[in-house]
């Protein structure tokens, strides 16, 4: 057999019979009731997987565990250098502690289909609230520490949550980010009350409760009885995560219980090639779709203990830190985002650090998030010596939707590349009237429907959206917004958004959201915002503003007040730290902002005049305020 045959075979088996492939892989998990049909194609263009069956995703992921043998095993290891802290949780004591909270949740009134809004950093009682909603059959949406006020307000009056599970405070380093004060000022901007509060009281920064609304959280788990798995519809809601689509409004994307457990137990196995009863670290953020699927559902639902890490790749202390955590736990593989790499490859570039530690355990390394770039992944590769494997997500995806498959069948790695598509997953290339390109040519990245389980079934109380977002373009498939190229081995390379979302340091963000917030202050007539090469965050936001005529403020007080805007209004997260005054943006004949040859200019790309400019000088301005702000001109 050829290098690639078994890939391909089972790839091929899963586009041709997808019903039969992944009610196979649907026999990793535990159902308390089985599916009518394994997908349901009743209402095109909408598809559910499992229909009918039922099931607990806390049940698959704790206490089937305890009771077929790993009890005793280690679930979770808390391993925090910001407060000097060391944790392991046995599978037994997480199951213990989850079924307290989740008792202490139902006793807040909260039950199946109820959603729960989880606003926490990295520590285990992050991971038991998703897990203690979960056993309810509660809905949770976890909320990223790095975003403001206002776009926790925006989560809190879209999803209507019943309580908000909160700790008193977030630690990066150098700074506490104190979460309560945070809550209070977005629940008194959300139009939605929220009637319940449990606050985790953290040393380093005590919150303040509101009589009548705030709990103790310790207080109500000692106070409440363990609460059983209750079964849902495979079909039912497991979480929503806000994710930025290109307006102020970001979009909630539905997971459901029955596909995403599939979905996850299979990758667990066959993309990450990692065995029940191993080490896995994924150092992400639970804020973000790879920490819901990697730090806490897919590892404890295949029986293997997952690292969850409150810390950075640098600073703390040192770019050894990963290193130290992989040694010390023992971890087989490592899942984080280029941009860490980069932070460690600016800081120890020989990997000095490396020698001190034993990573004779470990055997991969997954990057995702953004472009891998190649001297990142190059140089992560010598020094590591393990396959480097560049896999490509998103939000809405739930899982890879393509990757370097190693327990199923390493195949070479192509730097730049994000190797090839999962099961399910029929990649095409499309050009703008949605006709499929040749091998090699770059275009719009769509897959064909249905989509594998896992993926996104709808977007939460918006179903218009989810289908003029993703479906309605390119009939019969799902608009991915990246652009790609395949190459003729069936490789994918991921090149760019099509649409105003930029990746930050491994965030998604949209640009479209930071022009509303710069258009928010009042001596700002119009303004742009575009996403910058970077070379350690990979793109980092810029902004342009044209004042008003007679504007109030001086132009470096408003350049300055739009940055605080940003910060106030998304978060530091969006790490927007410059805007540019300008006379006046290029724009198209018909009005459209040229953002698209904005950035060219600024990241020192080749770029052609656009025959539909209306004036040619505006661009000419431009570049001459980029290089006076320090960016290369053309
Ligand atoms: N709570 C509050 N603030 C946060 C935060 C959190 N959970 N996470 C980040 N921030 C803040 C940072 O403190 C920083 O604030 P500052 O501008 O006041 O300094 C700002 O948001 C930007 O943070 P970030 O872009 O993360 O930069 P950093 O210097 O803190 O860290 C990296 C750089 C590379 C270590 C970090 O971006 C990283 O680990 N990224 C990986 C992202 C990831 O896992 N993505 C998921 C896909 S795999
Ligand atoms: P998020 O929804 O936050 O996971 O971000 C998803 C987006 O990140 C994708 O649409 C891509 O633009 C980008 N992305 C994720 N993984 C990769 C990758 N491996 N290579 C290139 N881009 C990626």
């Amino acid at each position: 057999m050829a290098l690639g045959d078994t890939y391909r075979a089972l790839y091929e088996r899963s586009l041709r019979d997808p019903s039969g492939f992944w009610a196979e892989q649907a026999e990793a998990i535990e159902w308390t009731r089985r599916w009518d049909r394994v997908l349901d194609d009743s209402r095109l263009p909408f598809y559910r997987w499992f229909p009918g069956a039922e099931l607990n995703t806390c049940h698959n992921a704790l206490d089937r565990h305890v009771a077929g043998g790993r009890a005793e095993q280690t679930a979770l290891i808390y391993d925090s250098p910001v407060t000097g802290t060391k944790r392991a949780y046995s599978y037994r004591q997480l199951r213990d502690e989850v079924a307290r909270l989740a008792g202490a949740i139902a006793a807040q009134g909260v039950g199946r289909g109820d959603r729960v809004i989880v606003y926490m950093p990295m520590i285990p009682e992050a991971a038991m609230a998703m897990l203690a909603c979960a056993r309810l059959g509660a809905v949770h949406s976890v909320v990223f520490g790095g975003f403001a006020a206002a776009e926790l307000a925006t989560r809190i009056d879209d999803c209507q949550p019943k309580l908000v599970l909160i700790a008193s405070c977030g630690i990066e380093p150098g700074r506490i980010v104190a979460y309560k004060p945070l809550l209070d000022e977005a629940i008194a901007l959300a139009r939605h009350k929220v009637p319940r509060c449990l606050v985790l009281q953290r040393p380093q920064a005590e919150a303040t409760l509101v009589a009548g609304r705030d709990l103790d959280w310790p207080t109500a788990v000692a106070a409440a009885a363990p609460h059983d798995c209750v079964p849902v519809k495979a079909t039912d809601p497991l979480y929503i995560l806000y994710t930025s689509g290109t307006t102020g409004q970001p979009k909630g994307v539905v997971r459901d219980n029955g596909g995403y457990a599939v979905a996850l137990a299979w990758s667990m196995k066959n993309l990450y090639g990692v065995e029940p009863g191993e080490i896995w670290w994924c150092a992400s953020d639970v804020g973000w779709v790879v920490g819901h699927s990697y730090i806490v559902y897919g590892p404890l639902i295949h029986g293997a203990t997952t690292i969850l890490y409150e810390g950075k790749p640098v600073g703390t202390p040192d770019a050894g830190a990963f290193w130290r955590v992989i040694s010390e736990h023992k971890a087989v593989a490592l899942f984080t985002a280029p941009t860490a790499f980069r932070a460690i490859k600016k800081e120890d570039f020989e990997g000095k650090l490396l020698s001190r530690y034993d990573l004779s355990k470990f055997r991969t390394l997954f990057l995702a998030g953004e472009r891998g770039d190649p001297p990142t992944i190059e140089w992560a590769q010598k020094l590591l010596g393990v396959p480097i494997v560049d896999h490509w997500w998103q939000t809405e995806t739930g899982w890879a939707i393509c990757g370097n498959f190693q327990g199923l069948e390493p195949m070479p790695v192509k730097p730049g590349s994000t190797s090839v598509p999962s099961p399910g997953w029929h990649l095409e290339v499309l050009d703008e009237a949605g006709k499929p390109m040749k091998a090699g040519e770059v275009g719009a990245l769509a897959a064909r429907l249905p989509l594998p389980p896992g993926t996104f079934p709808t977007l939460w109380n918006a179903e218009e959206r989810f289908h003029q977002s993703y479906l309605a373009e390119y009939p019969g498939y799902y608009k991915t917004g990246d652009a790609g190229v395949i190459d003729t081995d069936g490789y994918v390379s991921v090149m760019t958004r099509v649409d105003d979302v930029i990746n930050v340091a491994g965030h998604r963000l949209s640009t479209g959201q930071m022009e509303e917030a710069l258009g928010a202050h009042p001596d700002v007539a119009e303004c742009a915002v575009i996403g910058v090469a970077d070379e350690l965050k990979g793109q980092v936001p810029l902004g342009f503003v044209v004042l008003k005529t007679g504007a109030a403020r001086a132009p470096g007080e408003v350049t300055g007040d739009v940055v605080k805007l940003v910060r106030e209004r998304i978060g530091p997260v969006a790490f927007f730290k410059m805007a540019i005054v300008v006379a006046r943006l290029p724009k198209t004949r018909s009005g459209k902002i040229l953002r698209g040859t904005m950035q060219k200019i600024a990241d020192r790309q080749p770029w052609k005049m656009p025959a539909t400019i209306d004036d040619p000088a505006t661009l000419d301005e431009i570049a001459t305020a980029l290089a006076g702000a320090g960016f290369p001109s053309k």
